[in-house]
């Protein structure tokens, strides 16, 4: 049974989603506490946090993503935060709408401009680091490794999610977003994308990942290259066997193969990333 220091604490304004999972017993849940005995580790050493405030019409999407797996541990072990804050709140209408019917006709509706407007300085105000706001959208740069890595270098992001038909356009003129994209397809809303700048980022802060090469050889990341190919027990399952070198021990040997494989791989696959 979960117990409640088991438990996850996501901030919805207010309210604090709590999230129960069950955990290894551990007697070591003070990892920093060892670093300054063990200088190797100091890589694994929590960086300064990173918060995230996600400003969206459905904030209820997001507590059983962020309830899981790393993410989950990197809210725990403090070196991520994640504020929800409902669009909607913002609204100035008796019905807490917050989207309107294009000027000019056209099918759907937009999100008008007023209540992101104030609900992304309400919310830059929250913290004395302004931070980055992002928007996520179709029409913007590409989320690719190279943009996250550069977003993990900030220490706190506002991610503004669309739907409907999107945003008036003078949202992106008055606050001037970095606009994101997950790829050339059209989502119901912002909110998975947002989803993907959260889990792609944490992954790049020291002391998320168990070990630290993880995501240095991940594909992209080493000069942009695909992984190579990895295996696990057991050695032989319908006569498919795991490649001898990767049995042999003999590191220098299974470095060149995998350097090779990358290679090989990479030009198979996605020859524009040579
Ligand atoms: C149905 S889409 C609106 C698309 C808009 N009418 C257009 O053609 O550019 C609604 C919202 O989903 C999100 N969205 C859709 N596709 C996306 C993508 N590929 N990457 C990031 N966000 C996306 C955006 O926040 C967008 O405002």
């Amino acid at each position: 049974m979960g117990h409640p220091s088991d438990s996850l604490a996501i901030r919805w304004r207010n309210v604090v989603v709590k999230v129960y999972r069950l955990r290894r017993v551990s007697g070591f849940s003070s990892f920093g506490y060892w670093l300054p005995l063990l200088p190797d580790l100091r890589s694994s050493m929590p960086a300064e946090k990173i918060r995230f405030d996600i400003v969206t019409l459905f904030p209820q999407i997001f507590p059983g993503y962020l309830g899981e797996s790393l993410l989950a541990k990197a809210i725990e072990r403090e070196l991520v935060e994640v504020h929800l804050h409902n669009l909607r709140d913002w609204s100035t209408s008796k019905h807490h709408k917050v989207d309107a019917p294009p000027f000019g006709g056209g099918p759907g509706m937009l999100i008008q401009v007023e209540p992101v407007v104030e609900c992304i300085e309400a919310v830059q105000a929250l913290s004395e680091e302004e931070g980055e706001l992002l928007l996520l959208t179709p029409q913007g740069e590409t989320l690719k490794q190279g943009v996250v890595s550069s977003l993990s270098e900030n220490r706190r992001m506002i991610l503004l999610c669309g739907r409907y038909e999107g945003f008036d356009q003078r949202v992106i003129d008055i606050l001037q977003p970095r606009e994101i994209s997950l790829g050339d397809f059209i989502l119901n809303g912002g909110e998975v994308a947002a989803m993907a700048v959260v889990d792609s980022v944490i992954r790049l802060i020291p002391g998320v990942l168990g070990d630290e090469r993880s995501s240095a050889e991940d594909s992209f990341s080493d000069e942009a290259l695909l992984e190579f190919p990895q295996y696990t027990r057991p050695r032989e399952y319908r006569g498919r066997e795991v490649p001898d070198v990767l049995l042999s021990g003999n590191h220098a040997e299974i470095a060149a193969w995998r350097a090779a494989q990358r290679q090989s791989r990479t030009a198979e696959r996605r020859s524009d990333l040579l």
